[in-house]
């Protein structure tokens, strides 16, 4: 898509519900991405997500989608430790979950596990910028790039992930102009989120999109609906007819035979 100048759409997802209404949509690539641990799971953070999460969500997805690449992210912890153990968790994602590729954080640092996955034939996503699982480090999600040694920094990791074989890379929190550039010296794709307009894809987090998830609402999020407040209405009018009585009607009761509830009552 990159070669032809197509803008490639990718979304995250995860479960069966929205992997079909994904696939429907025909986009292109989904991510079952860790951010689930915040908008799925409730936690603060993406740090808590274990390897059992994501693969038991990234099943869900590979049930509900038949057409999109299926992206899972490598959990904290999971890959970072050594690449023989990052090899073998990256398998567990394509073998039980049913994901086609991973996604991993990091840059030059995580450059040789890259290779090592890629090597055994598991297509991997990078992520440079802000990288969620490094909240700790970062003591905040504050877009990074806008020193020259950051902004250096981003662009060398970039670079490494190419080198080390990364078939896309995510830019995440980075000033437009060095996404830019990143862009156009990666012969890969670069996939934005809050990385301004000329990566060669975009990703959006479902729940900020759809208007789910309202604890935190990122300024780079776009909503295209506000099912949140649909939602609520929903139930809110669902629990007034419950407690009126117009629900249900008997457009949502089954009757029975008159003669089989006279013979119950003699019974
Ligand atoms: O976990 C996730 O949803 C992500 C995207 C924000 C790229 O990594």
């Amino acid at each position: 898509m990159k070669q032809r100048g197509e803008k490639i759409p990718m979304i995250t997802a995860y479960d069966y519900t929205t992997a079909v209404l994904a696939d429907a949509a025909e986009i292109p690539i989904v991510l079952v991405g860790d951010s689930l641990g915040m908008v799925v799971l409730g936690h603060e953070s993406t740090i808590p997500v274990t390897m059992d999460d994501i693969i038991h969500h990234t099943k869900m997805v590979a049930r509900g989608n038949k057409n999109s690449l299926i992206v899972a992210d490598l959990p904290f912890m999971t890959y970072q430790v050594d690449p023989s153990e990052a090899l073998r968790n990256a398998a567990r994602l394509l073998q039980e979950g049913g994901a086609h590729t991973v996604k991993l954080e990091g840059g030059e640092n995580i450059a040789p596990t890259v290779r090592r996955i890629v090597q055994c034939d598991i297509p991997v996503m990078g992520h440079v910028g802000v990288t969620p699982q490094s909240v700790n480090a970062f003591g905040g999600y504050r877009v990074r790039g806008r020193t020259a040694q950051q902004a250096s920094q981003i662009v060398k990791d970039a670079l490494a992930l190419e080198e080390a074989g990364a078939y896309a890379v995510v830019l995440e929190l980075v000033p437009a102009p060095l996404s830019r550039l990143i862009s156009e010296k990666l012969t890969v794709p670069t996939i934005g989120i809050g990385a301004g307009p000329d990566c060669d894809g975009q990703v959006q987090v479902l729940h900020d999109m759809l208007g789910l998830f309202t604890d935190f609402v990122p300024r780079h999020a776009k909503q295209y609906a506000n099912l949140g407040q649909t939602i609520r209405d929903a139930f809110c009018q669902y629990a007034q007819e419950v407690k009126d009585g117009s629900f249900p009607t008997t457009r949502e009761s089954f009757t029975m035979d008159e003669a089989i509830l006279a013979e119950l009552e003699d019974l």
